[in-house]
């Protein structure tokens, strides 16, 4: 593919009857990250979501309101574009499937498709599920419920002439172009889902329902609209242009990378609609990627436990709760999502999930970086940016770590690795602090000799300061900003490229940077209210017995990641008397820069266990947070070894 073209990505078109939630904001939110992402590497982009409007279900849902179906659609549509702005999604096109670019194209494309042979005429019999817009064949149908786990509603068995899609012919095809592309399906193991699938056996798809006084009519058939899916899937043409603007589809078509979750990857993304595109003689996407469900608070989003957060409301509650800007708590959101599981795995999110990562990633690691180098430059040299001095060993090193973070993040981007990404941008802000630390410009700014090092310090912490500035911008866009406001840089933050990012020494000497103003307060975790632990029958011990436990207070020496195991860190601890090698399930939540140097509560005589082939002699101590695991540590630094009471 030439770096020329225009790198098309795509959301699903979300169902109008349904609100944004956390889950639905991820896709999107995910869907911007990339496009940030490219534009920062100069790409030409087109970002495209929207509306998927002529389902069944939205039809139901303005009878029961009193509507005519497209009032209820009109109604709705403004709450999807208002959150989008509010999350700062920069979507180029926003298409709703009611617009008469859209209606042309579904109708071409149908039409096209009869006279080609690809689509003819049947009697359909089967189950149909109107919340799932869905047949289903009736062996897959059992006590007359959706097979599909996360919907389980009432199917209702429909029999009538339709047409159908001979998405059957196509299987063979289909295969090989997976088994030609390895890059086409994404991630590996939703890959291998297709294929069997696909191997299972397809049959022609039925592409038609009897009309319901909404959606596309059949052309020359009025008597039947066009399935929802089939006419839904056709979005992504008509935004290319697809029979309206040919000179903007060969610049953007295939699309660069299509997001999707799990439930509409298989059937629908990976099978229907490359094989649409094979039957309309139309290059293939190159990436479909299948991303997992948010749960929230452990359970399943829905309506009726009341736990479908709306993505707004969430970062009106943070930005409360912390005192930071809306915007703020709206990419701590961005963050949360991109950051807390690796993408394509299911994740739960929770107020105190998010709070807790506020605490530890932004307050702490990256407020801290903040914290400790402007407020620094204004005390000991009037906010204004001092002479580089790249001879110093260990700003050497801060600078070779800029640029291959910024070579390292940019390769785990283009396989929408987020979280590690993230992972590998907090490295830097991790390095830059044990950098400081260590310098302790405070020590130098006391001694007159040290004057010229002290402006090195200084310099070398900014810029890093600088380039996680841009590092962050496709995840966090308003932090990003008022990094840079407070850097007092005179070029837009706009204008930065990712090579700016990877590229030492673009600050310059003598900018007056601004008065600094912390940007991640930090949050009371008390104000969090946990949500009802489930009741569970917990035995009594007696004193003698708690006795036997021993605790002790331990200092990290150094921690790495346990090869082949995700979950896993290999710490040593130091208790004082020895050293010891402890495993731990934290690596979801801490990095293991997180944790060298910081003291936690060890078990120390719990029997010896070897864990994936690597031996843990003792166990560390943390609260379980809906599931994340928030180390315990002593209030101040107290002597390694200190026992526990
Ligand atoms: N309208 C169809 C898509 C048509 S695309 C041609 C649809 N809409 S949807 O509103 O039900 O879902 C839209 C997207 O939100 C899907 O990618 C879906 O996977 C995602 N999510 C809905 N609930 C979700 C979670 N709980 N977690 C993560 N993503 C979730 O399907």
């Amino acid at each position: 593919m030439s770096s020329n073209k225009t790198f098309y990505i795509t959301t699903p078109i979300y169902y109008v009857n349904d609100v944004p939630h956390v889950g639905s904001s991820s896709t999107t939110i995910a869907a911007d990250v990339v496009a940030r992402f490219k534009r920062l590497q100069g790409r030409k982009l087109l970002f495209a979501t929207g509306t998927d409007e002529n389902a069944i279900k939205v039809a139901e849902a303005a009878q029961e309101r009193g509507q005519t179906a497209q009032q209820f659609v009109d109604s709705i549509v403004p709450t999807w574009i208002e959150t989008w702005k509010r999350l700062n999604i920069t979507y180029d096109d926003f298409v709703r499937t009611t617009e008469s670019r859209h209606r042309k194209v579904t109708e071409a494309v149908f039409r096209k498709l009869t006279e080609q042979g690809d689509i003819y005429k049947d009697v359909y019999k089967g189950w149909y599920c109107v919340s799932d817009e869905t047949f289903f064949r009736e062996s897959e149908v059992v006590g007359g419920l959706c097979p599909n786990a996360e919907c389980r509603k009432p199917v209702r068995w429909v029999e009538e002439e339709n047409y159908f899609f001979r998405l059957s012919a196509y299987a063979d095809r289909l295969l090989q172009h997976i088994e030609e592309h390895p890059d086409f399906l994404g991630p590996e193991f939703r890959k291998n889902e297709v294929v069997s699938f696909i191997k299972a056996g397809l049959r022609d798809s039925c592409i038609t329902r009897a009309a319901y006084g909404w959606g596309i009519p059949v052309p020359d058939d009025p008597e039947k609209v066009i399935y929802v899916w089939f006419d839904a899937l056709l979005n992504y043409l008509t935004v290319a242009g697809y029979l309206s603007d040919d000179e903007k589809l060969a610049e953007v078509w295939p699309p660069g990378v299509q997001l999707m979750g799990k439930d509409i990857f298989v059937r629908f993304h990976s099978t229907l609609w490359p094989a649409m595109l094979m039957a309309l003689g139309l290059p293939l996407p190159e990436k479909l990627f299948g991303h997992g469900f948010w749960t929230t608070e452990g359970e399943k989003m829905s309506k009726s436990k009341g736990n479908v957060f709306s993505p707004v409301t969430v970062a009106e509650d943070l930005a409360r709760i912390s005192g930071a800007e809306f915007d703020v708590a709206v990419d701590a959101i961005r963050y949360f999502l991109m950051r807390e599981v690796t993408f394509g795995l299911d994740g739960d999110f929770s107020m105190g999930g998010l709070a807790g990562r506020f605490n530890a990633d932004l307050a702490n690691d990256l407020g801290n970086l903040l914290n400790r180098t402007l407020p620094l430059l204004h005390r000991y040299r009037n906010g204004i940016v001092p002479k580089p001095d790249a001879s110093d060993p260990e700003v050497k090193v801060l600078e070779s770590l800029v640029t291959s973070t910024a070579d390292e993040v940019a390769d785990y981007m283009d396989r929408l690795q987020f979280s590690e990404a993230l992972g590998a941008i907090w490295t830097l802000v991790g390095a830059a602090n044990r950098f400081i630390e260590h310098q302790a410009p405070w020590k130098l700014a006391k001694d007159e000799s040290c004057a010229a090092r002290l402006d090195a310090v200084l310099y070398a912490a900014l810029e890093t300061v600088r380039a996680t500035a841009i590092l962050i911008q496709p995840f966090m866009p308003s932090v990003s900003e008022i990094i840079w406001g407070q850097l007092g840089i005179e070029e837009p933050a706009a204008k930065q490229t990712w090579t700016d990012a990877g590229t030492w020494g673009k600050l310059k000497p003598g900018t007056q940077t601004r008065e600094p103003k912390p940007i991640f307060p930090r949050i009371d975790m008390r104000t969090i209210t946990q949500p009802p632990q489930k009741e569970e029958q917990v035995e009594q011990i007696s004193f003698d017995e708690f006795k036997k436990m021993e605790l002790r207070v331990g200092t990290v020496k150094s921690a790495d990641r346990v090869p082949g195991a995700d979950k896993l860190l290999q710490l040593t601890v130091d208790l004082g008397t020895e050293e010891r090698p402890v495993v731990a399930g934290i690596a979801q939540w801490y990095s293991p820069e997180d944790l060298v140097g910081r003291q936690i509560v060890v078990v120390t005589n719990l029997a010896p266990a070897t864990i994936r082939g690597v031996e843990s002699r003792g166990m560390l101590l943390a609260a379980d947070v809906n599931g994340t695991a928030v180390l315990l540590q002593p209030d101040k630094e107290v002597p390694t070894g200190s026992g526990v009471r």
